[in-house]
């Protein structure tokens, strides 16, 4: 069954766990997550890009997923990931999404503000959930520096005015195929002790097994995770192309997503623990 997230990160939070978000982008990568949130029975986010969506169609794209999930027993969130658009994410909800993202990390404080606050009055009376950024976590090869990480008073103030579910923030992570990064822990944790909404990371391929431990047990109760997936889906094409039957090879694809994704449940329903 398709759930909102509230209740999800919320307990999240309070038992030091983090929820898994796994973007997917075709039949297959979405058959991956999906078969590994189901075998290991915890509810994640299956999300859904802008791009994906430009890609293959909102109507095509969610049809794959709400299929699919027809033939599992656990609950997963269908969020959609980065969105900028209201319009779209008024489409996206009309869809059957039960989780968006407004990403106005682009906007200054004040109109970042409004535009979060405009997706909640779309959002709220339907009942899904919202995620909003603040600060901006940036791509590898753009230019970044501190300047952009998430303030603390702002972060505390931005989740008053606009009450947002839960706050992606910019503490070091970086989206794509990173090998190091600089996490401002303490940033994180002074953060996590104003802000009481549950925090998410972007940016989550490159993080160390230790990264997400002590992620989780500073305070973050969602991680992002795209890049690791889209290279397992072609480490397992990639590996097994034949001439005639392309199948064989995306049954490949398939289980090189699943595994990666099993493994990563793993480390975040492992959470705070695994940092003692
Ligand atoms: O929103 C998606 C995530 O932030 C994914 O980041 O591509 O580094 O795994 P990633
Ligand atoms: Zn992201």
């Amino acid at each position: 069954m398709l759930i909102n997230s509230k209740e999800l990160l919320i307990n999240a939070r309070r038992e030091g766990k983090a929820i898994g978000h796994f973007n997917v982008f075709n039949y297959e990568s979405a058959k991956g997550v999906i078969s590994a949130i189901n075998g290991k029975k915890k509810p994640s986010f299956v999300a859904i890009t802008e791009t994906t969506i430009r890609y293959a169609g909102l109507g095509v794209i969610t049809s794959i997923v709400k299929e699919i999930a027809k033939e599992i027993e656990t609950d997963f969130v269908m969020h959609l990931d980065h969105g900028k658009n209201p319009e779209l994410i008024k489409e996206c909800i009309e869809a059957g999404f039960t989780s968006v993202m407004i990403d106005g990390s682009a906007f200054h404080f004040e109109e970042n503000v409004d535009i979060t606050k405009k997706v909640i009055a779309l959002a709220r009376p339907k009942e899904v959930s919202i995620e909003a950024e603040l600060g901006h976590v940036g791509r590898v090869g753009e230019i970044m520096s501190k300047g952009y990480f998430s303030k603390p008073s702002r972060a505390l103030e931005f989740v008053e005015l606009t009450e947002v579910d839960s706050l992606a923030v910019a503490v070091g992570t970086i989206h794509g195929l990173v090998t190091e990064m600089n996490i401002d822990y303490n940033r994180l944790k002074e953060i996590s002790s104003k802000v009481k909404v549950p925090l998410v990371i972007h940016g989550g391929t490159g993080l160390t097994t230790k990264d997400i431990y002590k992620l989780i047990s500073n305070g973050v109760s969602k991680i992002n995770i795209d890049t690791s997936l889209r290279i397992a889906f072609m480490r397992g094409l990639k590996q097994n192309i034949t001439e005639a039957d392309p199948r064989g090879a995306l049954t490949y694809a398939t289980a090189e997503v699943k595994t990666v994704t099993e493994k990563l449940i793993e480390k975040f329903e492992k959470g705070a623990k695994g940092d003692e």
